[in-house]
């Protein structure tokens, strides 16, 4: 993939202190670009300071399920040359819908979609005023389909997907060069099973061989930061049946399938 030239550029990620959004961080400073991690907690960022000498890597701990904090990151980030902003901070509430906690699923709904919504609104608008620049956001093999014992997570990734799609479409029909291009991974090996699942050590239930994170993140990043014309972005051969097998299967048999996966999580 093409380097970045302009040495004042930075890509902002969101949940950056793990998982996807520090593997997404490295990939970005292996591109050349300067990074603002955004987390509650950055402390993990200063490995990659040390590694990435050249570049910079700033620090910022936020509460993004706080939708105040959008705002405060992105009046902050005015200061800098953006170029990119990957939206992927989020996480999950699993459970039978009468059984889990309705602060946690507000406090979810606040970080997946409120947080993610105003960001991607403020930063569109910012690009289109640059006339450059890319919102990733990250949506999930979630957005496809109702799930069962993990429903209000799987609306929120819908939301994602339907917001993203329909504000990347009006981009190319006005035929801007901004883009708001959807993300969309399967299941991969990070703490979001854990925390969704309330859980320390969470079972990894999967009979599919699970994408390596660093891997996803590169592939999906490379994706997301060329594509002209495609809205998101399904990466891998099996996600891409998955994703296939859901849109032309009936619906009793992909919520049938969906619950079975689901409630064995426990
Ligand atoms: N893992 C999967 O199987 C999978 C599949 C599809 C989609 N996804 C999506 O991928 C994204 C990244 O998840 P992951 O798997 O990398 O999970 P993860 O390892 O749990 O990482 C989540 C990141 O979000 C940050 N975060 C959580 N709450 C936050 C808050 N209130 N304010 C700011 N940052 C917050 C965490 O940092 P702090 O705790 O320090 O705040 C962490 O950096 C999520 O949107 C998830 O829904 C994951």
């Amino acid at each position: 993939m093409k380097k970045n030239k302009n040495k004042e550029a930075f890509a902002i990620v969101t949940g950056a202190s793990k998982g996807l959004g520090y593997s997404y961080c490295e990939e970005l400073l292996k591109l050349g670009y300067n990074v603002i991690g955004v987390a509650r907690d950055t402390e993990s960022l200063k490995n990659l300071q040390e590694k990435y000498v050249d570049l910079k890597v700033e620090s910022w701990n936020i509460d993004l399920s706080n939708p105040e904090g959008a705002t405060n990151l992105y009046e902050k980030a005015k200061n800098f040359d953006i170029e990119i902003l990957i939206n992927n901070a989020g996480y999950g509430v699993w459970g039978y819908f009468d059984q889990t906690d309705l602060e946690q699923e507000m406090n979810m709904i606040d970080l997946n979609i409120k947080t993610l919504h105003i960001l991607t609104k403020l930063f569109v608008e910012y690009f289109k005023e640059k006339d450059k620049g890319r919102v990733l956001n990250i949506g999930s093999m979630a957005s496809f389909t109702p799930a069962p014992v993990f429903s209000s997570y799987y609306a929120s990734k819908a939301y994602v997907w339907s917001l993203g799609v329909a504000i990347n479409t009006e981009l190319k029909k006005t035929k801007s060069k901004v883009r708001v291009i959807t993300l969309c991974p399967g299941p991969l090996k990070t703490d979001f099973w854990n925390r969704s699942s309330n859980q320390n050590e969470a079972k990894y239930k999967s009979n599919v061989k699970v994408m390596k994170t660093n891997v996803y993140a590169r592939k999906s990043l490379y994706s997301g930061l060329n594509t002209k014309r495609k809205n998101y972005i399904v990466t891998g051969k099996i996600n891409k049946f998955i994703k296939w097998i859901t849109k032309w299967a009936p619906e009793s048999t992909v919520l049938n399938s969906v619950y079975n996966y689901q409630r064995k999580r426990k």
